[in-house]
């Protein structure tokens, strides 16, 4: 084992102790994003992902798709109807060759800080309380700036899992068939437009209408955007955004159709890994990217929930 990754599985085993203990990760369960619905569709690349990527499920050729919509924070009783409650769309891509590859987003307009450390270190100030947070906001103003703008521009519960837009925070490369390439960030953007549930509607919303009611919303529809860096664009930090002038490329789309009530049963672990890439797709040197992969093995190896 090389001492780079001992560090890495390390600095995850913190984060996951931390965000267990803070938000309260229940025993056996995915350590976030628990309560989730699994469904499958189709993605279909538009002519334009071709020209900036050659990955294979971005030749223009369909592809199955599994989708997967979470409620962030840990325990699933919490209503959907709650504010603040990052969300998640994660999908696999099933390769003709067999071989999958993940990309993982959520609702936020940034992550909350830039680095693996002062995450797990804003989440254990948050759990010593509100002088301890404000203590640590005080001496990181660029972790404190990111939350103004994660609290300012996201946070509402969508009216249903039709209507959010979702997004890769971190940064990849494409790389093209003459091996040019260029950095992005993605998005997942739903064809109906993003709309949240009415303020007035929230204390009579039932408990889990987002997941019950995620079958009257088929065929759900979201196109896979590309938002491309310029050439000086900071790509390790997700914790800033990239000047909203970027040109965002229209990747293709995702068409969700059904529910998979099978994704998980028998023991079959569903995990989806945004560092699970395929030729033409790399990842960044955004240290929150490398990291989540070591995270997202720690939480499946705490999963003994039945299912
Ligand atoms: C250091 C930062 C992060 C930590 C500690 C963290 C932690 C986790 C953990 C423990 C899981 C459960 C994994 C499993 O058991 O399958 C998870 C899932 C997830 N994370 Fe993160 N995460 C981080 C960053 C991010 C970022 C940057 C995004 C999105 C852009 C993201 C989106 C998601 C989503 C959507 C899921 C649910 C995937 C599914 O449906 O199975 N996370 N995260």
């Amino acid at each position: 084992m090389t001492v780079e990754h001992h560090t890495d599985t390390a600095l995850a085993l913190s984060l996951v102790e931390t965000v267990s203990r803070v938000l309260g990760s229940l025993p056996g369960c995915r350590v976030t994003h628990e309560d989730g619905i699994v469904l499958t569709g189709t993605f279909t690349a538009s002519p334009r992902a071709r020209e900036l990527t050659r990955a294979a499920h971005m030749q223009g050729d369909p592809v199955p798709v599994t989708v997967r919509f979470s409620n962030g924070f840990p325990d699933p009783s919490i209503v959907d109807a709650a504010e603040n409650n990052p969300r998640g769309m994660a999908v696999k891509f099933h390769l003709p060759d067999g071989s999958t590859t993940d990309l993982v987003c959520q609702d936020w307009p940034v992550f909350p800080a830039g680095t693996p450390e002062d995450f797990r270190d804003l989440i254990a100030a948050q759990g010593a309380g509100e002088g301890p947070t404000l203590a640590f906001l005080a001496e990181h103003p660029d972790v404190a700036a990111a939350g103004e703008k994660v609290a300012a521009e996201s946070g509402q519960p969508p009216l249903s899992w039709a209507t959010m837009g979702f997004n890769s925070l971190n940064a990849f490369r494409l790389v093209d068939a003459d091996g040019v390439g260029r950095y992005v960030r993605f998005r997942y953007q739903p064809e109906k437009g993003e709309h949240s549930l009415p303020v007035a509607d929230r204390a009579s919303a039932p408990p889990h209408y987002l997941h019950e009611g995620v079958t009257d919303e088929l065929p759900i529809r979201y196109r896979v955007l590309a938002q491309l860096a310029h050439d000086d664009d900071q790509t390790t930090d997700a914790s800033r955004a990239w000047p909203a002038d970027r040109e965002w490329a229209d990747l293709g789309g995702v068409e969700i159709t059904a529910l998979d009530p099978d994704a998980e049963r028998d023991g079959a672990v569903l995990v989806f890994d945004p560092m699970r890439l395929v030729d033409g797709i790399e990842p960044s040197d955004d240290p929150i990217l490398r990291i989540r992969t070591h995270v997202y093995a720690e939480s499946v190896r705490r999963r003994t929930c039945p299912r």
